[in-house]
This record gives structure tokens, sequence and C-alpha cells, in this order.
């Protein structure tokens, strides 16, 4: 049995007269990826924010095994073990490659390891880890504005990693990969899969959906029209017909 790590009921968002999530309930078990699909605009990354605490939802729950996460501050969220990355990176451009990776294990360890020269240590060895765990290793002295398009994307994925999190919120970050990059990509998201984390992946390459995902939650105007494994999901002429941009004409 495996458990649920986040679940969301009913959030719910507008800005001004766009009903940009419209009630979505959300399941992530643990050590499956969930991919968050739909067309551009459905609402996948406000579900994020609100998630996080980006965004003030205007109703609806969200919980992190069993605790009430709605209302709390990102950093607080970011403490429970939820780990996002954004569509745009936001990496500190000007830093390094290390430097960028150890910021992403600062909350952690404030938070269980106070103070100390062992826990600077653990960080230290942390964001090793993350870096050699995404091939970034060599590039550590890099700064980050610096990096090739792929490599940012890994340096993202290494602050995840750094994190040691055990829910993952990741933004499109398999998107303009190349094969081979995909193919390291996907052994970092199996990997974590292993140990249990719970991740949620919007992407838009439907192969990379079907070959990284065990579930597919299909996103439409705010609302999950179908939650199930992928074959089925992407088997469905509806959902591809709105995911194509081939809409059924609404009734007037
Ligand atoms: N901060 C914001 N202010 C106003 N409108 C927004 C804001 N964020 C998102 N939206 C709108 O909400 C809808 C959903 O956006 P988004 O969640 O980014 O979609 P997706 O990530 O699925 O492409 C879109 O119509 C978008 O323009
Ligand atoms: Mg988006």
């Amino acid at each position: 049995m495996t458990g649920i790590a986040l679940r969301s009921e009913n959030l719910s968002r507008s800005f001004g007269g766009v009903q940009a999530v419209a009630g979505v309930s959300l399941s992530l078990p643990e050590g499956q990826v969930t991919a968050l699909v739909g067309p551009n605009g459905a609402g996948k990354t406000t579900t994020f924010n609100l998630i996080t605490g980006n965004l003030r939802a205007d109703s609806g729950t969200a919980e992190i095994r069993g605790k009430p996460i709605m209302g709390l501050k990102p950093w607080q969220v970011a403490r429970l073990g939820v780990a996002r990355s954004y569509q745009d990176l936001r990496l500190f451009t000007h830093m390094t490659v290390r430097e960028n990776v150890l910021a992403a294990t600062e909350t952690s360890s404030w938070f269980w390891q106070p103070g100390g020269r062992r826990a600077q240590q653990q960080r230290e060895h942390r964001a090793e880890s993350a870096m050699e765990a995404t091939g970034l290793t060599a590039l550590a002295d890099a700064r980050a504005v610096d990096l090739a398009y792929a490599e940012r994307k890994f340096l993202s994925m290494a602050r995840i990693l750094a994190a040691e999190a055990d829910i993952w919120l990741l933004d499109e970050p398999a998107s303009g990969l190349d094969l081979s990059s995909r193919i390291r990509f996907g052994t970092l998201l199996k990997d974590a899969q292993a140990r249990g984390v719970a991740i949620c992946l919007i992407e838009h390459n439907l192969d990379v959906v079907v070959e990284l995902s065990n579930r597919i939650a299909f996103l439409d105007q705010g609302k999950v029209l179908a939650e199930g494994d992928p074959q089925t999901i992407l088997k469905d002429p509806a959902l591809a017909a709105i995911y194509f941009g081939d809409r059924p004409q609404e009734a007037a």
C-alpha cells in the first residue's frame, strides 16, 4: 500500500474574470510520478502556486500527510518536505553552480540541524552529491548564467535533490531537453521514485509523459477532467481533442 503524500481538495483561484483553477482535487502517492497535463493556460502552474503558498487560494484545502497547509508561507511548505522547480528556473544567475545548490540545502538544515560545523559539512556533502547525480560536478565553479540550456535545467534539478524533500513539484523540467538529457533526467526521477518521493511533473511532450509517469491528471480550464493511468487517459479522443486545440464548440 502506498500512502498519499500530498492531497488537495477543491482548490480554486481566479484572477479578475479568469477562473484559473476551478476546484482541483489532486492526490500525489508516494513513489509515483503523476504527470499534470493540459493545454496552455489550463491552470497547471497556478495549481502548484496554490499548493506551495506562492499564491493564496480563494477556496479549497491541501494537506501533506494529513497536515493542513493552506495559509502557510512558501518556506513553511518547503520545510514540510516540498521542493518545487519553476518554468523559468529562477536560479541565482550570477552565483556559481555550487552556491546555487548549497542555497537549496539551507531550509532543511537549519531546521533539522541547528548550527555547527558538522551541519555545514553535511550541507556541503549533500550539495556535492546533488551535483554528481546531475552531472554538474565539473561545472561546480561556473556561474549559472554561463551554463548551456540543458545544464541550467539540471542545475534546477540539483537544487531539488539537495533539498532532500519527499514531494517534488516540477514545472516543465524536461522541456527542450534532447534525448540523451531526457534519459539522464528520467534516471533522476526513477531513483527518486524508488526512494518513495511523490512527484508531480508538468510536461507537454506526451512521449515524455508516457515514458516517465505512472499516472496522469488531465487539467483543462482549471478543472481535472480525468485522472488515471497514462495509456487510458491518452487514448481518450475527447481529451486528445482538447489537448491538441481541437476543442468542440461550446453551446452558445
Ligand atoms: N498572476 C496571475 N495574474 C493573472 N492571471 C494569471 C496569473 N497567473 C496565471 N494567470 C492566468 O491563469 C490561467 C492559468 O495559468 P497557468 O496556471 O499559468 O496555466 P498553465 O501553467 O497550465 O499554462 C491563464 O489564463 C493565466 O493567464
Ligand atoms: Mg505553466
